[in-house]
């Protein structure tokens, strides 16, 4: 067999690259495949992959070097967003049961592990893009109008499928996001992500059901109020004792602040009034559990738990982060005055999206803000101990009144 073979039939016509550079990508003449068997090219339709670049320039007599990079750079998030969209999906199909099996918390974590990785990527992608300058991409800007990263559906699904909630976005050109769209398929896609349940719904679900939280048990929200309660009233009684009335001041606001955002949280009306405003997203129980689930982290059963909840943060950070990069590279290219090719105000519009109402775990967040010193954390009972231990007999011999403490 001739390996050396230039036939023309082995080699695969890429758009605008010299025939003499072709090169044989699918490989599949000089060797003989096994039965049912294939090869690379093959199986990842690197042919067609590679013919999916086609540069506007390109049809005109000044081919902008460039527009190559902008478009595989596009190309490159897009591919990206479907993987994360089915590592999210998967993630919420195992959730979204009234019992997620506990065997499962591993594969979550994986998953969730890897759209953190992959977001990583995306943010750093985005210098890649910074190296054209804004001078070449004016070369070429104009080619692109009405196109917009803003009518990228799998975007939009990925953030619907996390949980942002309509009502916060903010209005494109004052109309909602979804009119920008005009295929009835991908309009129908994305109505619904937006009804299916989200994973910071099913997040939610999960956490209401946290082992601790019933009051015929362990009653962790009342021992935890009876505890804060305690430690509101030590700060008011030092405040009190305070003979430097500027530092006695300081230190009654202080308490009167702390107070009242505990209060928050213990108010069931206050707490659903933050919800109607999208200052809270999560239910009271949920959000119960999430802070039991922090405080306990380290019994065996909630520490997977608990890598969940950090990994959750980190997807927000991370795409607040992608926002950042991608809003100062929008400020870079095209300034703050000028509007999108889709037809926002351009970076008046993306600097919106940074605000916490894109956020989607903004109460994980949060949660620091509610957390008590560890001394002070409600000891378990031996039966809650018990519960949440990965080992069947540990406390077999205590009873409920003995406590352990950590
Ligand atoms: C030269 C580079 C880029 C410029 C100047 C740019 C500019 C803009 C502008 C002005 C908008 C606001 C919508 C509009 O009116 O068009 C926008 C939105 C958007 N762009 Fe880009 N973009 C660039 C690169 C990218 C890349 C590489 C991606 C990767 C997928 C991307 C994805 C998006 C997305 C998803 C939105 C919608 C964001 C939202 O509504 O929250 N953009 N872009």
């Amino acid at each position: 067999m001739d390996c050396s073979s230039n036939n023309m039939s082995d080699s695969v016509q890429t758009n605008g690259i010299d025939s003499n550079f072709n090169m044989d990508l699918s490989a599949s003449a000089s060797r003989v495949i096994p039965k049912g068997g294939m090869l690379y090219g093959e199986y990842l339709h690197v042919d067609r992959l590679l013919s999916c670049q086609e540069p506007v320039t390109a049809q005109t007599n000044n081919e902008v070097h460039d527009e190559h990079l902008f478009i595989i750079t596009h190309q490159a998030y897009e591919l990206w967003f479907k993987q994360i969209i089915h590592e999210i999906d998967s993630v919420r199909l195992i959730m979204n049961r009234r019992d997620v099996d506990e065997a499962n918390m591993l594969i979550i974590t994986s998953r969730l592990n890897r759209v953190v990785l992959i977001l990583k990527l995306l943010v750093d992608q985005v210098t890649i893009l910074e190296t054209m300058t804004p001078l070449d991409f004016m070369e070429f800007r104009n080619f692109l109008s009405p196109a917009s990263g803003f009518q990228s559906v799998q975007f939009r699904l990925i953030e619907n499928k996390l949980g942002v909630k309509n009502e916060l976005r903010t209005n494109y050109g004052k109309s909602h996001y979804l009119k920008i769209f005009e295929n009835p398929k991908v309009i129908d896609l994305i109505r619904l992500s937006e009804q299916e349940p989200s994973l910071c719904e099913l997040l939610q679900q999960w956490l209401e059901r946290t082992p601790g939280l019933e009051k015929n048990e362990f009653n962790f929200w009342e021992k935890y109020k009876t505890v804060v309660m305690e430690l509101l009233e030590r700060n008011r009684t030092e405040a009190d004792k305070e003979t430097d009335e500027q530092q006695k001041t300081l230190l009654l606001d202080d308490w009167k602040r702390k107070s009242e955002l505990f209060d928050s949280i213990f108010d069931v009306n206050k707490h659903n009034a933050l919800m109607a405003r999208g200052d809270r997203r999560f239910t009271h129980k949920a959000l119960q559990g999430a802070l039991m689930v922090s405080l306990y982290r380290d019994e065996p059963r909630f520490n997977q738990p608990f890598h969940i909840l950090m990994l959750l943060m980190d997807i927000d950070s991370l795409i607040t982060k992608w926002r950042y990069n991608h809003v100062e590279m929008v400020l870079r290219m095209i300034g703050a005055h000028q509007f999108g090719t889709g037809g926002s105000s351009g970076y008046h519009y993306l600097r919106s999206t940074l605000s916490d109402r894109y956020k989607v775990f903004v109460d994980l967040f949060n949660l620091s803000t509610f957390l008590i010193p560890r001394n002070c954390i409600p000891p378990l009972t031996p039966r809650m101990k018990k519960r949440l231990s990965v080992m069947e007999d540990i406390g077999e011999n205590m009873n409920d009144s003995e406590q352990i403490v950590d």
